[in-house]
C-alpha cells in the first residue's frame, strides 16, 4: 500500500466519532449538546450511561491502536506506522465526518501509544489514573498524561522520528484542553462523572 494511502486510510478510520456512534446506540442525546460538548468518553458519562461511556473510551482507543498496528502489519517502518497514528489522532480531532471538527484526542492517543510501545502507553495510563484518582478531574490527568509522554518515549525509545510524533500529539492534546485549563484555573472544572448541565 501506498503511504499517502495509508494515512488516508488511518485519518477516516480515526474520524470515526465513537461518542456519537455509542450515544446512538444507546438512545442519549449527542454529547455535544450537553457538558462540555466534547465527542469523548469523559463527556458520555456525564449522560450518567457508563456503557456508552465504555464503548466509547474502547472504540476511540482501539481506532488509534489499529492504525499503528495495521500499518506495522502491511510492512511499514515504525515511524511510519507512528505517523499512521498522528493522522488517526488528527482524524479524531479534526474528524471529516463532524465538519472538521472533533474530540481532544485522549483516549485515541492512548490506542496510538499503545500500538507504538506497551511500556509508554503504561506509563501515561499510570499517570492519568494516579491524577485521576487524586484529582478526579479527567482534564487535568490527561494533561499530565500528555506531558509525561514524549519524556518516557524519549527515555524508553531513544531519540527517534517516532518521539517527536508522540510530542506532536501530546502538543496537540495539551492546545484542545485550553478551555479546561480555563476551567481548572478558575475553579468551575467538572469533576469525573458528575452529571451534565
Ligand atoms: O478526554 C477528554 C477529557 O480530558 C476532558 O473531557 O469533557 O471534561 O472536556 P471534558
Amino acid at each position: 500500500m501506498n503511504f499517502l494511502l495509508l494515512l488516508l486510510a488511518a485519518y477516516v478510520l480515526g474520524s470515526t466519532p465513537f461518542a456519537i456512534v455509542s450515544s446512538r446506540l444507546f438512545g442519549l442525546a449527542d454529547p455535544r449538546r450537553y457538558g462540555s460538548g466534547n465527542p469523548g468518553a469523559t463527556n458520555v458519562l456525564r449522560s450518567g450511561n457508563k456503557a456508552a461511556a465504555l464503548l466509547t473510551l474502547v472504540g476511540d482507543c482501539a481506532k488509534g491502536w489499529l492504525a499503528v498496528w495495521g500499518a506495522a502489519k502491511l510492512g511499514f517502518s515504525p515511524v511510519e506506522a507512528a505517523l499512521a497514528g498522528l493522522a488517526a489522532f488528527l482524524g479524531h480531532v479534526f474528524s471529516v465526518f463532524l465538519r472538521f471538527r472533533g474530540g481532544k484526542g485522549v483516549a485515541t492517543a492512548l490506542g496510538v501509544l499503545t500500538g507504538i510501545n506497551a511500556w509508554v502507553a503504561l506509563s501515561a495510563l499510570l499517570v492519568w489514573l494516579a491524577v485521576a484518582i487524586l484529582t478526579r478531574y479527567s482534564s487535568a490527568a490527561a494533561l499530565s498524561a500528555a506531558v509525561i509522554t514524549p519524556i518516557s518515549g524519549a527515555v524508553l525509545l531513544g531519540a527517534t522520528p517516532t518521539v517527536a510524533v508522540l510530542a506532536l500529539i501530546a502538543g496537540i492534546l495539551v492546545w484542545r484542553h485550553a478551555p479546561n485549563i480555563r476551567k481548572l484555573m478558575n475553579g468551575s472544572e467538572s469533576k469525573i462523572g458528575a452529571s451534565k448541565s
